[in-house]
């Protein structure tokens, strides 16, 4: 087994590596994952966070080759999603002596989980914990992502541990970014954003702005998930700013799904279009690619092209569900239009634009539909269209 990684002196990572995991409340976690938990030796000690319960045994080992957890007096739930706090009751139940500390809305979420008569130590933004040479220091961060999560700032280390905040689902043997590719765990970093904070980007600029208000360095990043952020913090402070504001790359994404080629052989012609114009594109099949990986895409594209062919007067079911899911991350700053075909009625093309305008999505043109099989004439149309697209950036 791994050994406990050292962040700095008396600061420790005793977690869980999860390799085989693939699937993550509907999201694929291709490379795994890990729960990150963190021991912070003063004179007193705390256990910030835990792992999923099935990981307890994992976690308790890496803290007993450190010291007796017996010896552990406080319990930092940062947040009370079960990956993070499904070892909780299995470490109170065996150490009862422990302190546990949440938020108000963690308190509520534990009892909620739970149903335990536990003691808990409420907190609140700027309350600390001293252990002695180490002050534990906490920052509220209400629905970043679930209303109970709150950061733990380490005063003396400069060290930030934010749960979910700047997670990535990556399982490696090496526990810190400049250990690891770059490239990997950044592609992570926005996957995991696209798929789970990307709804709340909002609140992401404030609580940034509240922590430099609070004047506390950050020289180390440690989440709850991946690789922790030695060497480039700012670099994943600058996606997060980015991402939340919006920020994407002229680069366009033609999304569709197709039922006998036609829709398909438009969506190649209006890529023609788009790449004449010398601008990025890439074409995705809804059901050659999970909606997970579509949603990093469509992170970082500022155009999203939705191709779907009319079915019992509707949106094809796979393009309709990702439309679903894309509405309830919010996408902040698109541009978008639909094309495709149909047999008789035409219907998909109006609904797909019409759902994009609901989720706030500049809907660019009203797009283009072709009855059966598209001939030569439609196929310059959607080179044509292509072109327009690439001309809105
Ligand atoms: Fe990693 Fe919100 O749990």
């Amino acid at each position: 087994m791994e050994k406990p990684a050292e962040l700095k002196d008396g600061v420790y990572w005793v977690g869980a590596l999860d390799w085989n995991v693939r699937e993550f409340h509907g999201y694929t976690t291709s490379r795994g994952s890990t729960y990150n938990a963190y021991l912070v030796r003063g004179e007193k000690t705390a256990l910030v966070d835990t792992v999923k319960a099935g990981f307890f045994p994992e976690m308790l080992s890496r803290i007993e080759s450190i010291m007796d957890p017996a010896d552990i007096d406080y319990l930092i739930v940062n947040h009370v999603e079960m990956d993070h706090s499904g070892a909780v009751p299995l470490f109170a139940e065996r150490f009862p002596h422990v302190q546990l500390v949440a938020t108000d809305n963690g308190i509520k979420a534990l009892q909620r989980h739970y149903r335990k008569e536990w003691s808990i130590q409420k907190v609140k933004t700027g309350d600390e914990i001293a252990l002695g040479r180490k002050t534990l220091q906490f920052l509220e961060a209400y629905m970043l992502h679930w209303p109970d999560s709150m950061f733990t700032y380490l005063k003396e280390d400069c060290i930030l541990l934010p749960n979910d905040g700047f997670g990535q689902h990556f399982a490696s043997y090496h526990r810190f970014d400049d250990e690891n590719t770059l490239e990997t765990v950044m592609d992570e970093a926005a996957k995991y954003f696209g798929n789970i904070l990307m709804p709340l980007a909002p609140l992401i600029p404030p609580l940034l702005k509240k922590v430099k208000k609070m004047g506390i360095p950050i020289e180390m990043i440690a989440p709850s998930h991946g690789v922790i952020w030695r060497s480039h913090p700012d670099k994943i402070i600058q996606a997060y700013s980015d991402w939340s504001a919006g920020v994407a790359e002229d680069r366009v994404l033609i999304i569709y799904d197709t039922m006998w080629q036609s829709t398909a052989t438009m969506a190649r012609a209006i890529a023609q279009g788009i790449s004449n114009a010398g601008v990025e594109n890439k074409l995705i099949h809804v059901r050659r690619n999970h909606r997970s990986d579509i949603m990093k895409e469509i992170l970082s594209a500022k155009v999203l092209v939705f191709g779907s062919p009319t079915i019992n007067e509707g949106i094809f079911p796979t393009v309709a569900e990702l439309l679903i899911y894309l509405k309830g991350l919010r996408p902040l700053k698109k541009k978008g239009l639909a094309f495709g075909s149909y047999g008789w009625g035409g219907e998909a093309i109006p609904a797909i634009n019409d759902a994009l305008k609901g989720m706030g999505i500049e809907v660019i043109d009203p797009g283009l539909s072709v009855m059966y099989v598209p001939g030569d004439e439609d196929l310059e149309n959607c080179v044509k269209l292509g072109e327009k697209i690439a001309a809105s950036l």
